[in-house]
């Protein structure tokens, strides 16, 4: 770097002293193009269930998720990313729900490219909101998650999906190999522009409690995800799960959970300058929420300063359950 100038003729305060001079010299810009709005969907018509863990954020029946897109549309927000809470009597050892053309999830998808065909789709890949016993593909008599069994399932779970309506296949199961098999089935059904956003480096992470509550898995995981979701230790491993996923095909990669791995965002934009997605995670929005009730710090300006940060490090774009309240106060 090179420093034209020393104090005093050098004052970096001088343009940051007044709002107008802020702005003209922001290196980095959040618009609410930038943000994708995860949904939990429900069964049902006129169903909205509150998830007493994720304060402000609800299973919508499909009455409500279109509503919720509609008001996306209007909001300037570009994508929704959706997540089925499958009724009990669906989930099986098999998670064969998944693979339902008329699941919630497919259905959503219909009933939103229906109303707001605008309006990008993101579609998660995993088993995990369908089996009785949580894990994100098919188990063995030891409990062990199997790698290729899983991945044959999650192909299909991906062309139903695609079928359905689905914009873009997000993996979140993170077994070997899923996303060129993936990759291979949308090319031979001709879903040539059905984009994969790949959960590349995914962590073994206790930010997923919320999520759990609102998919309801959380009471039914027998175990953890540690073999196959990353040791929160390891960053040079992401980087080689981002060159895979990469050289199988897939479109953009997502890095999960967010704030605290801003490093692993920073890294993996700096290697291969592709698009790089975070995932603001629902622990994280529940530490946020959490403090702003104590009222320990304010919560917009909270939920600002974390999604700039997510830009500054390099992200195209960031999966937040504020996304909705961020466009609000981006003055949507
Ligand atoms: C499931 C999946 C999870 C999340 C997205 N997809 C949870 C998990 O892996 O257990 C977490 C999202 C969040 O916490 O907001 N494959």
């Amino acid at each position: 770097m090179t420093m034209t100038a020393a104090y005093p003729a050098l004052r970096l305060r001088r343009t940051r002293a007044s709002g107008w001079s802020r702005r003209l010299h922001a290196e980095t810009v959040l618009t609410p193009a930038d943000l994708i709005w995860p949904l939990f969907i429900t069964q049902g018509q006129g169903v909205e269930e509150p998830v007493a863990s994720l304060p402000g954020v609800s299973r919508w029946s499909l009455d409500g998720i279109v509503a919720r897109a509609r008001e996306a549309r209007d909001l300037g927000i570009p994508c929704l990313a959706l997540f089925p809470n499958t009724p009990p009597e669906l989930r099986s050892d098999a998670g064969e729900e998944a693979l339902n053309p008329d699941n919630l999830m497919c259905r959503a998808i219909r009933a939103i490219k229906d109303a707001v065909p605008e309006i990008g789709l993101l579609t998660d890949v995993a088993l995990d909101p369908y089996t009785t016993h949580g894990h994100d593909g098919l188990v063995d008599a030891a409990g062990y998650v199997e790698n290729d069994r899983t991945a044959d399932a999650l192909v299909q779970q991906a062309l139903t999906q695609a079928r359905a309506g689905s914009d873009i296949i997000a993996p979140s199961d993170m077994m070997d190999g899923r996303i060129g098999l993936i990759r291979g089935a949308l090319e031979a059904e001709g879903f040539h522009n059905v984009q994969i956003m790949s959960y590349a480096a995914k962590y073994a992470s206790v930010f997923y409690g919320p999520f759990r509550d609102a998919v309801g898995s959380r009471g039914l995981l027998k175990g953890d995800k540690k073999t196959y979701q990353m040791d929160p230790a390891n960053a040079e491993e992401a980087l080689r799960e981002v060159a895979l996923d990469l050289g199988e095909g897939a479109d953009s990669v997502m890095v999960k959970p967010g704030l605290p791995y801003l490093d692993i965002i920073l890294r993996v934009k700096s290697e291969f300058q592709v698009p790089v997605f975070a995932y603001q995670v629902s622990g994280e929005y529940a530490m946020i929420e959490a403090a702003a009730a104590v009222g320990a710090m304010d919560r917009d300006a909270l939920v600002l300063e974390t999604l700039m940060a997510f830009k500054r490090a390099g992200c195209s774009g960031v999966l937040t359950y504020h996304a909705a309240h961020a466009a609000r106060l981006l003055g949507a």
